[in-house]
């Protein structure tokens, strides 16, 4: 695997390379098996895997969280070594961000009001800021990115269309623990017992996609929500139905609509994020 700091040293790299097919994998690194997965799908459908490991400033709307964001560094280059990274981006902010510069401000038709959009401001501009910065770097033909954060996901696709950005996005699904609980760099902070115990907020999911077809939609949310937080451990931040085109809440379901349930939970302190696409 080659190891590049510099974009300037990454670009100059690239242009040497004739006709190769670039899968990327952007990550803020503390890498787990959710990550892996990209990095394994980008290496069946592409000749060169390019991760990045860059905890971006601009995504965070709370200063705590990002100064106890999980850094293993040592621990994530042997993981793609290991699984066949070709290459490893691994900046210092100088290296994207002029000094002081902010996130872009973007519109993505709504998406980016709602949910975390709502409940984190500024993140999505971060995420968009950053996302199409390391594009322009990296121009990979194919991108990959978890359906763990499916609102992500959908603010990606809608900044590639706006931006005319020439990359195919790829949606890869969740992997979670054997209870259930999703893969996160943020689970690291859990202590063993609301592990376990966070093995509900999955649980709890997949009831609402039994039964939000047949039961009153504030009913199954009071229902779902009273048993997530009965431990009294989970918070429950929000828990919605949403359209899947737009992010928008909604009361009822009527067919020939996508939707997704989306949840965000604190556990001791600690902010988790989980959906399925219904
Ligand atoms: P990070 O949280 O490190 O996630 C990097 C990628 O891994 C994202 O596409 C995320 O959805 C995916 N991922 C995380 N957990 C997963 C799981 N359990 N199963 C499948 N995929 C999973 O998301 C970010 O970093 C940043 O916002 C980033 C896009 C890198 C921009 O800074």
């Amino acid at each position: 695997m080659i190891i590049f700091k510099e974009h300037k040293e990454l670009k100059k790299y690239l242009a040497k390379l004739n006709n190769s097919l670039i899968g990327f994998v952007p990550t803020m690194g503390a890498l787990h098996q959710g990550h892996i997965s990209l990095i394994k799908k980008s290496n069946k459908s592409c000749n060169i895997t390019i991760c990045s490991i860059y905890i971006n400033p601009t995504q965070f709307n709370n200063i705590d969280d990002f100064v106890n964001y999980p850094k293993t560094i040592k621990d994530d280059m042997k993981i793609l070594q290991d699984n066949n990274c070709d290459i490893l981006y691994c900046p210092e902010n100088t290296d994207l961000y002029k000094a002081n510069e902010k996130s872009k401000e973007y519109c993505f038709n709504g998406i980016e009001l709602y949910l975390e959009g709502e409940h984190r401001p500024g993140h999505f501009n971060g995420v968009a800021t950053i996302v199409e910065k390391l594009l322009n770097i990296i121009k990979p033909q194919k991108i990959f990115f978890g359906e763990k954060d499916l609102q992500q996901l959908m603010i990606i696709k809608a900044l590639v269309k706006q931006k005319n950005i020439l990359t195919e996005i790829i949606g890869c699904p969740t992997i979670r623990e054997q209870n259930g609980l999703a893969k996160s760099s943020r689970n690291q902070h859990l202590s063993q017992t609301d592990r376990e115990h966070c093995g509900v907020i999955y649980k709890q999911l997949l009831d609402f996609k039994n039964l939000y077809k047949k039961m009153d939609l504030n009913e199954l949310k009071n229902q779902i929500i009273t048993n997530i937080t009965c431990s009294k451990k989970i918070k429950v931040e929000y828990l919605e139905l949403i359209k899947l085109d737009n992010f928008q809440s909604v009361e009822a379901h009527h067919h020939n609509i996508k939707y997704a349930v989306c949840i965000a939970v604190s556990v001791s302190g600690i902010r988790l994020i989980d959906n399925i696409i219904l």
